[in-house]
């Protein structure tokens, strides 16, 4: 695991779309695992304005989003397939038909996830991984759990990422109880994975992905065991290691 130490949240998105932007430069037809989450928002931004003075072309790109919520209709705002819209895909020239994410309107939950698993292998898996860490450690939506797990599947939310989530919907209540999510053996298969973590409320949980035991029980724990694994996180969320 290499770890790369940011001032603050402005310089940590501008050195993690300074690794998305050269991986996609060095081949324009990247496959890009993506995030949701306010940590990345940043980054995107960065890479937005990057596009817009042709720095950066995504015309060849395609994209493969982590999760997304079950039930939620594709433009519904809390959807992640709207956020990735809202916060990236409409602001760049990716082509939208080569941006997947789980499908949270089909309730046949093992339809979807076998539709979803089968289009990431095809795709022969991403050339870099995007992930957000969430305060129990949680990558994706895979909780933290006795195993860990394998291809995209349906998951009960905890109570604290539903709390967690809960601050961009209107009442706690409207947060979705399940998800759908790419498993921790898919995520593990991206040739890159690039992990951003911001703010001291993450700072225990990015001391336990690098230097803890690995064990389900912090998913993130898992990423020291790949072979090509880089943290990008600011001084809070490093305060610990
Ligand atoms: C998002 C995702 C989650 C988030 C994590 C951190 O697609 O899969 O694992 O990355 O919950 O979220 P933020 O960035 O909002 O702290």
């Amino acid at each position: 695991m290499k770890v790369i130490r940011c001032k603050d949240y402005e310089d940590m998105s501008r050195k993690a779309a300074n690794i998305i932007s050269a991986q996609v430069i060095l081949k324009p037809d990247s496959k890009l695992g993506l995030a949701t989450g306010t940590t990345p928002i940043g980054a995107y931004q960065q890479l937005i304005k990057w596009y817009e003075k042709g720095d950066v072309d995504f015309a060849e790109v395609s994209a493969y989003n982590l999760d997304e919520y079950c039930g939620l209709s594709h433009d519904n705002v809390q959807s992640y397939h709207y956020f990735m819209r809202d916060n990236f895909f409409d602001h760049i020239n990716i082509d939208l038909a080569n941006t997947h994410i789980p499908n949270g309107e089909n309730l046949d939950a093992e339809a979807a996830c076998a539709e979803y698993d089968a289009l990431v292998k095809e795709a022969g898996y991403v050339d870099l991984q995007l992930l957000g860490i969430g305060r129990n450690g949680h990558i994706g939506f895979n909780e933290p759990d006795d195993v860990f797990s394998k291809g995209t599947h349906q998951v009960d939310l905890t109570e604290s990422t539903i709390e967690a989530n809960s601050r961009l919907f209107d009442r706690a209540e409207d947060v979705p109880r399940q998800a759908y999510t790419m498993g921790v053996q898919t995520i593990m298969h991206a040739k890159m994975i690039l992990v951003a973590a911001t703010g001291s409320d993450k700072a225990q949980a990015v001391h336990d992905m690098i230097l803890g035991p690995v064990t389900p029980k912090v998913p993130a724990s898992i990423l020291q065991l790949h072979t090509n694994c880089v943290v990008v996180a600011d001084e809070e969320a490093l305060a610990l290691v």
